[in-house]
């Protein structure tokens, strides 16, 4: 079944249609991966499903109910959350209080946002860093401060948005246990990563987008191996400079 029905978004900043015409669904449970080519409208994909930014046309549903163009705040009391390309943290406050802060901002009493920060302390490896102020974390440090204040009361969706860029492989694998964790009880995911072998190991299901629009979507291998995906990747004259290819031989099928 479907958490959020997306129908025909779209978005242009000036001449460039930025999200063009896409649809896709993201279904209770599951965790989707967002991929495609720099600049191919993915970050963009998120600030409109999480209210940063208002769609010039098109629907978001969320089990049946119209949410589109909703602000941030009104869909993250329904449980709609996202993390940031660039990580957003209190820089000047520690990183338990980070945590703290970030619970009682989400209605825990104090008591209780303690006691989960503290276990999400344990989990996220950052207890020798806990009373250091953000803003001296690492960035991984930093991005498990973040999944921490992300789920210090569990969302019913997270969108995160390029989480293992520039981490140490070592907190990848925090983080990625941390996703595996919370799939595991249920909760959904939107990921968006140019890590195909991370996609691959956490995702079954995939979107591809291309200068805005939608070019594949389905089982991750079939998703991977298609021509319009390889070619997006390659890059052609239509979409300018292209990425490494998600060739599926870097990948380890499950
Ligand atoms: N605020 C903005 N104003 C003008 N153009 C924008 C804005 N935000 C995004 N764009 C343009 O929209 C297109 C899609 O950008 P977006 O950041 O969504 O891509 P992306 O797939 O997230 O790329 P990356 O993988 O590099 O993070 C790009 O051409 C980008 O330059
Ligand atoms: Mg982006």
């Amino acid at each position: 079944m479907s958490l959020l029905d997306i129908q025909g978004l779209f978005v242009h900043f000036g001449g460039v249609a930025a999200v063009d015409n896409v649809s896709f669904d993201l279904r209770e449970g599951e965790i989707l991966g967002l991929i495609g080519p720099n600049g191919s409208g993915k970050t963009t994909v998120l600030n409109l499903l999480s209210g940063f930014l208002p769609p010039h046309a098109g629907h978001v549903r969320m089990r049946g109910e119209d949410i589109t163009g909703m602000p941030p705040d009104r869909l993250a009391q329904r449980g709609v959350l996202r993390m940031f390309q660039m990580t957003r943290v209190f820089a000047r406050m520690s990183a338990f209080d980070n945590l703290l802060t970030a619970g009682m901002a989400r209605g825990l009493a104090e008591s209780e946002a303690g006691k989960r920060a503290q276990a999400l302390v344990e989990e996220l490896t950052l207890g020798p860093v806990q009373y250091l102020d953000a803003g001296q974390l690492s960035g991984g440090q930093r991005k498990l401060l973040e999944f921490g204040m992300c789920f210090i009361e569990p969302p019913l969706v997270a969108m995160l948005d390029e989480p293992f860029a520039a981490v140490h492989p070592v907190m990848r694998e925090v983080m990625a246990n941390f996703i595996r964790s919370r799939h595991a009880q249920g909760h959904t995911f939107l990921l968006v990563s140019h890590d195909m072998p991370i996609i691959v190991d956490l995702c079954q299901r995939a979107v591809c987008m291309n200068a805005g629009r939608v070019i594949a979507a389905g089982d991750i291998h079939s998703v991977l191996q298609s021509h319009d995906v390889i070619e997006a990747y390659l890059g052609n004259s239509d979409t300018g400079p292209g990425h490494e290819p998600p060739s599926s031989l870097e990948v380890h099928p499950k």
